[in-house]
């Protein structure tokens, strides 16, 4: 055994001491990255687009946390840069991002609005590059990092009446490998989380039948809760992973590995 081998412990999953922004981490599935962080030891700054904080802030108190929050719209590159200078200023350092607010609006192949098209891509896909390389800097000044972009199951397959979302989290996957290439040499990981159906409010529109059909397709029978992306977030934001870098780790019950 070597010495690395040798000081290998459980505490190398801990986010003891750092600190996490998470991008709508106040809601579904970002609350999930929240609670996990918070329940593993990290501080947490929130930048969120809807008012309701009360539920993360709870938890991240209960757990002995620091959490600040800013309110603003993630496509607005002032408020961007407020968020960074805010959690510095509260921190004196970013350890982890999380991209996680994205958008999407179902609809017709034929028909879909070109100014939707363009806002749900500007979220999803150019505002995860943006923002992934505006913290960079500042993880490039530090010397480590860990960013985690969130993909999703249609960052590999289509899906009908999807097209800006499907596309964008396609663009998802090119950002991820891209950063690693470019910010490995930095000890900045890059890594992304694909999670395959969870019943939140992004598709609460989604037609039952369609929910049924796609329960039916999934290897595990179920669509995913939010709880069940807190273990493979930790993994990717913790030294546990410092040696995984621009892979897609998909959260989907098999649903990408079936037919
Ligand atoms: N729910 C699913 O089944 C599923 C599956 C795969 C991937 N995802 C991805 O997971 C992420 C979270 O989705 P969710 O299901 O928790 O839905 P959600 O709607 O709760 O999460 C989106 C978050 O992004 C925020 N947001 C939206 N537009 C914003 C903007 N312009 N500026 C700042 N914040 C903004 C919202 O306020 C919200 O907090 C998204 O990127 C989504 O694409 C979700």
């Amino acid at each position: 055994m070597n010495e690395k081998m040798q000081g290998f412990s459980i505490d190398f999953f801990s986010l003891k001491g750092k600190v996490a922004i998470i991008t709508g981490g106040n809601t579904n599935l970002g609350l999930g990255y929240s609670t996990a962080f918070a329940k593993v030891g990290a501080d947490l700054f929130i930048p969120h687009l809807i008012d309701d904080v009360a539920e993360v802030r709870e938890i991240a108190e209960k757990e002995g946390r620091r959490i600040e929050f800013l309110k603003g719209d993630l496509t607005d590159e002032a408020y961007r840069k407020e968020v960074i200078a805010k959690c510095l200023e509260t921190y004196g350092k970013i350890d982890i991002l999380v991209n996680n607010a994205g958008m999407n609006v179902f609809g017709d192949f034929q028909t879909y609005p070109n100014s939707l098209f363009a806002k749900i891509v500007e979220l999803n896909q150019n505002t995860c590059y943006y923002f992934g390389r505006e913290v960079s800097l500042e993880m490039i000044k530090q010397g480590y990092g860990k960013i985690i972009n969130i993909g999703s199951a249609l960052s590999f397959t289509a899906d009908e009446r999807s097209m800006p979302y499907v596309i964008s989290k396609h663009g998802v996957v090119g950002i991820t490998r891209d950063f690693a290439n470019e910010l490995g040499k930095f000890n900045i990981q890059c890594n992304a989380i694909c999670p395959g159906f969870f019943a939140t409010e992004i598709n609460a529109d989604i037609d039952p039948v369609i929910y049924e059909r796609i329960a039916k397709r999934l290897p595990q029978g179920r669509w995913g809760d939010p709880a069940d992306l807190m273990g493979p977030a930790v993994f990717l934001a913790s030294r546990a992973s410092d040696y995984v870098n621009g892979w897609l780790l998909n959260v989907d019950g098999g649903f990408t590995c079936v037919i």
